[in-house]
C-alpha cells in the first residue's frame, strides 16, 4: 500500500483586492478555487497548466508562504493549517522549495558553502562541526566540485546555480520537494541534465516531489502522475500514460498539441488554444474553460463539471468536462 505523504483538500485561495478611499475589499482574485489531489511517498506529480492558472499559489500554499482561505493540506498525517507558527517553522524543513531563479533567493554576497551552512544552521540540523564538509558533499551529491564551495553564486552557471538551488533544498533532509518551474529558464540540453539529477536524487533519497510547470514537455519525462489545472481548478488528472496516450480535457489535447511530438507516425488531434486565459477576477460561469473551448454548449455556460471517470479510462484518470465521453466517441464535433 503506497503512503499519502501529502493531501489537498478543497483548498481555496482567494486574494482580497482592495479599492475605493476606505481601502475596503472590493472583489477577490480567485486563484486557486476549490482544487483536491494527493501524492504518495516516492512519487512525482506535477501540475501542468498556462501562466496564471494558480500552479505557484498552489505550491505557495501548502508551504503556507501564503495562508490558504480554506481547505485543508495534510502532510505526513498532520493538517498544516492547524499548525501555530513556531511549528509551521519546525515542519518547514520537511517540504522546500525550488524556484525558477535560484539565484534571486541566494544571498549574492555568500560563497556556495555559506549558503548551505546558513540554511543548515537555521535549523539547526547539523552539528556545528560537520556543516561544511556535509556542504561540500551535497554539492558533490548535485554535480558540482568541491573546488567550486568556496565560489560565489554569480561565478556559476544557470544551470549549475539551479544545482546550487536543489543542494540547499536537500540539505535539510526535505520529504516534499516543490519545484516551481524549476528548469523553465534553462536552455533544453542543462533541463534535460538537471531533471536526470532530480531523477537521480529522487531514488538515492526516497524524495517525493510535487513538480510546477507551464510545459507538458518538460514534465513528461518526471512525471508519475499530471495534474492540468485551468484558471484555479483542475480538469484532468492521470498517470502520465494515460494523460499523453489518452487525454480527454479539451484543454489538455490544446497543451499536448502545443508540444512537439517525439513519434511523427502517431496522428494527433491538433487543437489552437484561443485567446489568453480570462481573469480570475471575475472567471467565466459554468466551465471555466467555456470561453475557450470549441465544443462548449449552454450547459457549459451555465453547470459546473465536476471531476469524474469513464470506463475506458484507467482508474486514476478524471476529467471535469460535461461532454468528454461523447467527444471521444466523436459524437460532437468543435463548433
Ligand atoms: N499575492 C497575490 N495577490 C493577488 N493576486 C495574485 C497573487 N498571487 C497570484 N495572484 C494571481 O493569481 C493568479 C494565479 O497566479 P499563479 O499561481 O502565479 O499562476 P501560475 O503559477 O499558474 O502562473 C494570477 O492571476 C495571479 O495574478
Ligand atoms: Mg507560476
Amino acid at each position: 500500500m503506497k503512503k499519502e505523504l501529502l493531501k489537498v483538500k478543497g483548498l481555496k485561495q482567494y486574494f482580497p483586492i482592495k479599492g475605493g478611499f476606505l481601502g475596503r475589499t472590493v472583489n477577490h482574485v480567485k486563484a486557486v478555487d476549490d482544487i483536491s489531489f494527493h501524492v504518495n511517498e516516492g512519487e512525482t506529480v506535477s501540475i501542468v497548466g498556462e501562466s496564471g492558472c494558480g500552479k505557484s499559489t498552489t505550491g505557495r500554499a501548502i508551504l503556507r508562504l501564503d495562508e490558504p482561505t480554506s481547505g485543508e493540506i495534510i502532510f505526513d498525517g498532520k493538517d498544516l493549517l492547524a499548525l501555530n507558527k513556531r511549528e509551521m517553522r519546525k515542519k518547514r524543513k520537511d517540504l522546500q522549495i525550488i524556484f525558477q531563479d535560484p539565484y534571486a533567493s541566494i544571498n549574492p554576497r555568500q560563497t556556495v558553502v555559506q549558503v548551505l551552512v546558513e540554511a543548515m544552521e537555521i535549523q539547526n540540523i547539523v552539528p556545528k562541526s560537520e556543516r561544511r564538509e556535509r556542504a561540500i558533499e551535497l554539492l558533490e551529491t548535485v554535480g558540482l566540485k568541491p573546488y567550486q564551495a568556496d565560489r560565489y553564486p554569480h561565478e556559476f552557471s544557470g544551470g549549475q546555480r539551479q544545482r546550487i538551488g536543489i543542494a540547499r533544498a536537500l540539505s535539510l533532509n526535505p520529504k516534499l520537494i516543490i519545484c516551481d518551474e524549476a528548469v523553465s529558464a534553462l536552455d533544453v540540453s542543462i533541463q534535460a541534465q538537471v531533471l536526470n539529477l532530480l531523477k537521480q536524487l529522487q531514488r538515492d533519497f526516497q524524495l517525493t516531489y510535487l513538480f510546477i510547470s507551464h510545459d507538458l514537455g518538460v514534465v513528461r519525462h518526471i512525471s508519475d502522475r499530471i495534474i492540468v489545472m485551468y484558471l484555479g481548478r483542475i480538469v484532468e488528472i492521470a498517470d502520465k500514460k494515460s494523460l499523453f496516450d489518452n487525454p480527454q480535457h479539451p484543454y489538455t489535447k490544446a497543451l499536448l498539441s502545443a508540444i512537439p511530438i517525439p513519434n511523427p507516425e502517431k496522428k494527433k488531434e491538433r487543437m489552437i488554444l484561443k485567446g489568453d486565459v480570462p481573469s480570475p477576477i471575475d472567471p467565466p460561469s459554468g466551465c471555466r474553460f467555456h470561453t475557450r473551448c470549441p465544443f462548449a454548449t449552454d450547459k457549459c455556460k451555465e453547470e459546473v463539471p465536476e471531476l469524474r471517470s469513464a470506463s475506458y479510462m484507467t482508474q486514476d484518470h478524471q476529467v471535469a468536462c460535461h461532454y468528454f465521453e461523447d467527444i471521444h466517441a466523436g459524437k460532437i464535433t468543435a463548433n
